[in-house]
């Protein structure tokens, strides 16, 4: 099985320096997905009443959450950022590793992580007012994880499954078609060693919105996000991808050189921009949105 890539230490380090992350339009669509189940309900009114643990940035409102779970939270990359609009937070990975890397590089007061895996969550039935997932959800058993996350949230709570394309734009003066075409190609070299996660990441999720089993549910798509990326940064980006490591392992001298002649290529199309040039990536997010009526 492809994951076992995330339970290696020196895999870790590369992945939190170089991997991007959930978008922030994606974290405010969450969060106000999350309002408007929570805040229009007697559920809510009879928390409000109560202590009100968080703000809603955009809207100024208490959020009355108690807990959010993220799971495959790698290094807490989507983990920390739900820390401010709930009263906890429990990141969930099955690698130590990770679960090592979150607790140092991603820590805040009510930001716990804990080994687990996500088809058996150390949570009790209906005790969960978000379940997220970024980046995480393709390397799961689709059907387990699901009927684990539902038997977890409470009533009104929800699940919030999202990742982005694999495919990336690349934005530097008149060069890029020619810089986008030399990582779209070295990315399809690394989907050869998949583990049906790029499929996954090409259709933005539709079979997994699809095998969702709550009927409040809908599907975005098409998210844009613009991440600045070094030359350093995209080479560090294709090592930081899972498919790659697997490469690594069971052909070292071609994943070398798939990274050196990539490498190559960019420079070649730089020349003295190479080291300096910072440019604008785009990338394509998508999201599964649902509620446990
Ligand atoms: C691509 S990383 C995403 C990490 C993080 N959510 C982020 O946005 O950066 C996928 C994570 O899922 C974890 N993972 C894969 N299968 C898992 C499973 N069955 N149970 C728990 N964690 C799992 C891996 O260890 C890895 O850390």
């Amino acid at each position: 099985m492809s994951t076992y890539v995330f339970k290696e230490k020196q895999f870790s380090s590369l992945y939190h320096k170089y991997i991007i992350s959930g978008s922030s339009e994606i974290m405010a669509m969450i969060l106000s997905y999350v309002a408007e189940k929570f805040l229009f309900t007697p559920y809510s009114i009879m928390y409000l009443k109560n202590e009100p643990y968080c703000k809603d940035i955009q809207k100024g409102l208490p959020l009355p959450l108690s807990l959010a779970v993220d799971v495959g939270c790698g290094t807490g990359k989507s983990t920390l950022p739900l820390a401010p609009h709930f009263k906890s937070v429990l990141g969930i990975d099955f690698s130590d590793s990770q679960i090592n890397m979150a607790r140092q590089c991603n820590a805040a007061e009510n930001v716990s992580y804990t080994v687990a895996s996500a088809e058996q969550m150390p949570l009790e039935d209906e005790s969960v007012d978000l379940v997220n997932a970024g980046f995480a959800v393709h390397f799961f058993d689709q059907d387990k994880f699901l009927s684990e996350a539902v038997r977890v949230m409470n009533k009104n709570g929800c699940l919030a499954l999202h990742a982005c394309h694999p495919s990336m734009q690349v934005e530097y003066k008149n060069l890029s078609q020619d810089l986008t075409q030399v990582m779209h190609e070295a990315m399809a070299n690394i989907s050869k060693f998949d583990c049906n996660s790029f499929e996954h990441l090409s259709s933005q999720y539709q079979s997994i919105y699809e095998a969702v089993p709550l009927k409040d549910k809908k599907w975005i798509t098409d998210i844009t996000e613009k991440v600045s990326m070094s030359t350093a940064g995209l080479i560090g980006l294709l090592q930081a991808i899972c498919c790659f490591q697997i490469f690594k392992d069971k052909d070292p001298n071609g994943a070398n050189e798939l990274l050196k002649n990539t490498e190559q290529r960019l420079h070649d199309l730089l020349g003295e921009d190479a080291e300096s040039a910072v440019f604008n990536v785009y990338f394509k997010h998508h999201c599964v949105l649902a509620c446990k009526s």
